[in-house]
């Protein structure tokens, strides 16, 4: 078996036996051991969530005290501790929706793993990321609190520096991390944005 197989089964594996619904559940694990994005009583806003496997992590890591609301085309089996909503995030109704439900407050961290239906063509692939990427950020402009965080899941292509640039302007601390539970053959990255300015 090819290493990347190997590990690409080993996540798969730890997946069903820690109740994960995805392995995907290990990326915003290693994630958040590196940068400490969910605390305890942490408001967290979870784009593009199906099919739970983030908010399984994020409804853990905040606890009791914390909300966490998430976002999905798809429908996705209840989360104990997760709101989910059903829709688009293109759809401004949504904004005004999870606003309700923070309790018309603010969000202390945004989370998105959105992917667009991927069509093989690596162009045309990053460019719909980015396209998604960019319109989460608009998302995580309007409901952060200052000093809030936020992660974007990109694809590496040209037009990356311009989405990290454009970060820049809202973010204090924008990092580039790829976590060993991400396929090391596919060109998926996230980047962890910290200190939100208003
Ligand atoms: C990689 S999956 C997310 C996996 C999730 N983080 C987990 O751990 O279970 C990406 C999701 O983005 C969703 N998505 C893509 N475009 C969207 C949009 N415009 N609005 C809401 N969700 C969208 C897809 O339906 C898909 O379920």
């Amino acid at each position: 078996m090819r290493l990347i197989d190997a590990r690409r089964d080993q996540y798969r594996r730890l997946a069903k036996d820690q109740g994960y619904r995805a392995r995907s559940a290990y990326k915003l694990l290693q994630l958040n051991s590196s940068y400490r994005i969910l605390k305890k009583g942490s408001k967290v806003v979870d784009l593009g969530c199906a099919p739970g496997g983030w908010l399984q992590v994020a409804t853990k890591e905040v606890g009791q005290a914390g909300k966490v609301v998430g976002i999905d085309l798809k429908p996705v089996e209840p989360v104990l501790g997760a709101t989910v909503l059903e829709g688009s995030i293109e759809d401004p109704a949504m904004l005004e929706k999870i606003a309700g439900i923070l309790d018309g407050g603010k969000a202390d961290v945004v989370l998105s793993d959105l992917a667009p239906n991927v069509s093989g063509v690596w162009d045309v692939d990053h460019a719909r990321q980015i396209s998604l990427s960019t319109i989460a950020l608009g998302f995580a402009r309007q409901i952060l609190r200052a000093g809030g965080s936020a992660v974007f899941k990109v694809f590496e292509g040209d037009m990356l520096n311009e989405f990290r640039a454009e970060l820049k302007k809202s973010f204090g601390r924008v990092f580039l991390s790829k976590p060993s539970a991400s396929r090391q053959e596919s060109s998926e990255l996230y980047i962890v944005c910290l200190d939100f300015k208003q």
